[in-house]
């Protein structure tokens, strides 16, 4: 029986050393396929006498089942390894991240519309609108500046073209978004409280001014506004688009025919360095034009102006995005150049909101 022993011993060894299926397949053939030394060994049981057969036929046949289970067991084993090879060499990250943020922007102008009308949201506007193409009155009649008025040869007006036997005054780009004064108090009367972003247009082109450019107005109308609710409005609307602690704001006297009294309003900065801060410092940068609105334009929307009165006022929107994000040069706002609106814009997802931060 020690043979049998030393043929256990080699091929349990010969099927734990088969590194794959096909040496696992000659460790079989050597010992149980037609000529193994297995299957010749079980051969020879025919020459034996029967005693020797009854001792030696079970134990062959416990080797040989034995080794049987040796090389099913192994060759599973090589199966799942073979399996668990190929899985990872074909393994697909499937949990990639997203691109981080989309190509598309959002342009400074859309953002600063989004962070005023949030901020003025808050204290109790609504947002108004008007069209781009305005009549002469809305424009100019209603806001109490007649045709002989030396303010509108300072609009440096785009007119729409007539007919040429059509005598009414042509309609115009609108050169203010002041004209939204009129169409909202007509339709919606008073106590009103109200902005109007949108784009306006002038015969101007430099660095700092491009023939289309945006504006914000602003209109409060009630019992008894003042001066003071318009100062307050003004500095804390500031406070919250500047994102600092201080502002300083300085009321200039000034000449609206639409508002009286009329104040242009600076706003306190510093430029040391070449770099600009808002808010500290000694020099002054003018931010928009205000007052008190004038009775003959309540009168003209339709408002007593013996029962109501109010503030409003007018404001760059490209200005104000310029000075907060520190843009230089305003005609690059509407180049439309990818390099700059990648630069410049904001991601999609960055809503402005006062709980989430206005520009973060
Ligand atoms: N409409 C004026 C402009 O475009 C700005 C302005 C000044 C608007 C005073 C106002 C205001 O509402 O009260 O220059």
């Amino acid at each position: 029986m020690d043979t049998l022993d030393t043929l256990r011993a080699k091929y349990l060894q010969g099927v734990a050393a088969a590194a794959d299926e096909a040496a696992l397949e000659d460790v079989r053939l050597a010992a149980l396929g037609k000529k193994g030394e297995v299957s010749l060994k079980m051969r020879e049981l025919g020459q034996m006498s029967p005693e020797q057969r009854l001792t030696a036929g079970p134990a062959l046949n416990a080797l040989k089942d034995e080794l049987d289970a040796a090389l099913r067991a192994r060759k599973a084993a090589l199966a799942d390894a073979a399996l668990d090879e190929r899985l990872k060499a074909e393994w697909l990250d499937v949990t990639l991240p997203a691109r981080p943020r989309p190509r598309g922007t959002i342009h400074p102008v859309s953002q600063v519309m989004e962070e005023l009308t949030a901020i003025f949201a808050d204290m109790g506007f609504a947002v108004a609108e008007g069209p781009q193409i305005e009549s002469d009155w809305y424009n100019f009649d209603a806001l109490n500046i007649p045709p002989e008025h030396p303010a509108r040869q300072e609009h440096d007006t785009f007119f729409m073209a007539r007919a040429a036997d059509d005598t009414r005054p042509p309609h115009v780009l609108r050169t203010h978004t002041s004209p939204v004064q009129i169409r909202a108090m007509t339709e919606k009367g008073a106590p009103i409280r109200v902005i109007a972003p949108g784009r306006v247009y002038r015969m101007d082109m430099d660095q700092t001014h491009a023939p289309m450019f945006h504006q914000v107005e602003g209109l409060a109308i009630d019992r008894n506004l003042s001066m003071a609710n318009l100062k307050w409005v003004l500095e804390e609307f500031c406070r919250a688009f500047f994102e600092v602690p201080n502002v300083d704001l300085r009321f200039r006297a000034s000449h609206f025919p639409f508002t009286e009294p009329s104040a242009e309003v600076d706003i306190r900065c510093s430029w040391a360095g070449g770099q600009l801060k808002i808010g500290e410092g000694d020099s002054w940068l003018e931010i928009l034009g205000s007052g008190m609105v004038h009775p003959k334009v309540l009168k003209a929307a339709g408002v007593d102006p013996d029962q109501w009165q109010g503030f409003a006022f007018g404001m760059g929107i490209d200005r104000i995005a310029m000075l907060k994000y520190g843009i230089p040069d305003l005609r690059a706002f509407f180049d439309s150049d990818l390099r700059w609106l990648r630069h410049y814009g904001f991601a999609a997802l960055d809503m402005p909101t006062l709980h989430g931060g206005l520009s973060r």
